[in-house]
């Protein structure tokens, strides 16, 4: 399945690159934002796309640099790494330090969600892994066979907003006794096991929180979060903006947080107060859109 760029509209609003503007693409997958960003950016555009997935990067890259008029340098790391990504790249293409406009869109991507060997999504049997970077961290089922109930529950509550956290960590750890967790399925049915029947929600599989809280701790997905926007807004240039979509209240408690101390330091401004959301027409057509939030940052001249 394609992953269709949540918000576009807004993004290109919000960022507004001019051509010959240098671009950050602090989580390229697709490359469906990246794409338009870069067309809006020529001639002359530099774009740098940063994925730490590299199966996504090599697949965006093909597309990106189908696009003339612009360059484009991809970077296989963490966004936390996008300064050092960005100075090397404006080194690289003779150009000044710094960046008119920067997009991390947080989060997955569908073809990441539908593989079913990641094991990150509860509607496809697989091993279960969940890390979006294979070549480092812990896999999920390695996790969840060793923490105590009291941390599962804490990953499940905190990350997940999952009321059944007491519960279904209880299960976990007492059926590992027998049989170690090892594929989607088994993470599922542990979940089954500890939420009532009668006490799920219609609307949204009994699975999805605790999915969403153990990918988000496996990858660390908060870790330094507020700390590495803060140190990617650093990096634009007087008037240039920084625009980042979240899906997890999580995530978007960070953004804020991170938006309103930079614009308290003086040489930042919001570009909204609230957070922009996607229209009704867009969830209808893109339901995985239903929870993005869309933040922007202004360098002030
Ligand atoms: C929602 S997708 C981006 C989709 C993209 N905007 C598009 O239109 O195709 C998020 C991407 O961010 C990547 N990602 C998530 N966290 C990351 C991190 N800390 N560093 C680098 N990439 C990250 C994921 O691998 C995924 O490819």
């Amino acid at each position: 399945m394609t992953h269709v760029p949540v918000m576009i509209r807004e993004v290109m609003e919000t960022l507004a690159p001019q051509p010959g503007a240098t671009i950050v693409d602090g989580t390229v997958g697709h490359g469906g934002h990246a794409a338009e960003l870069a067309k809006a950016s020529a001639p002359g555009g530099l774009l740098i796309a940063l994925d730490w997935d590299e199966a996504m990067l090599k697949a965006a890259i093909e597309r990106l640099r189908a696009i003339e008029g612009v360059r484009v340098r991809p970077y296989h790391a963490d966004y936390r790494q996008l300064p050092e990504s960005l100075a090397d790249a404006c080194l690289a293409e003779g150009r000044q330090n710094g960046a008119d406009a920067v997009l991390l869109d947080l989060g997955l991507n569908a073809a990441q969600i539908d593989d079913a060997e990641r094991g990150i999504s509860f509607r496809q049997d697989g091993p279960l892994d969940m890390r979006m970077d294979r070549s480092r961290g812990e896999p999920a089922a390695a996790w969840l066979n060793r923490a105590t109930a009291r941390e599962i529950e804490n990953v499940l509550f905190n990350l997940g907003d999952e009321r059944w956290a007491r519960r279904i960590a209880q299960v976990i750890v007492d059926r590992r006794k027998d049989r170690p967790l090892k594929t989607t399925a088994d993470l599922v049915d542990c979940v089954l096991a500890a939420v009532p029947a009668a006490k799920r929600d219609r609307r949204l599989h009994p699975a999805t929180r605790t999915f969403q809280a153990v990918r988000i701790h496996v990858n660390r997905e908060l870790d330094g979060l507020e700390g590495a926007l803060g140190a990617a807004a650093k990096t634009l240039k007087p008037g240039g903006v920084m625009a980042v979509l979240s899906y997890h209240s999580g995530e978007d408690r960070a953004v804020k947080r991170a938006f309103r101390q930079l614009a308290q330091e003086g040489s930042f401004e919001e570009t909204t107060r609230k957070p922009m959301t996607p229209t009704e027409a867009e969830v209808r057509s893109n339901p995985k859109s239903r929870s993005a939030k869309l933040r922007g940052i202004r360098r002030l001249s």
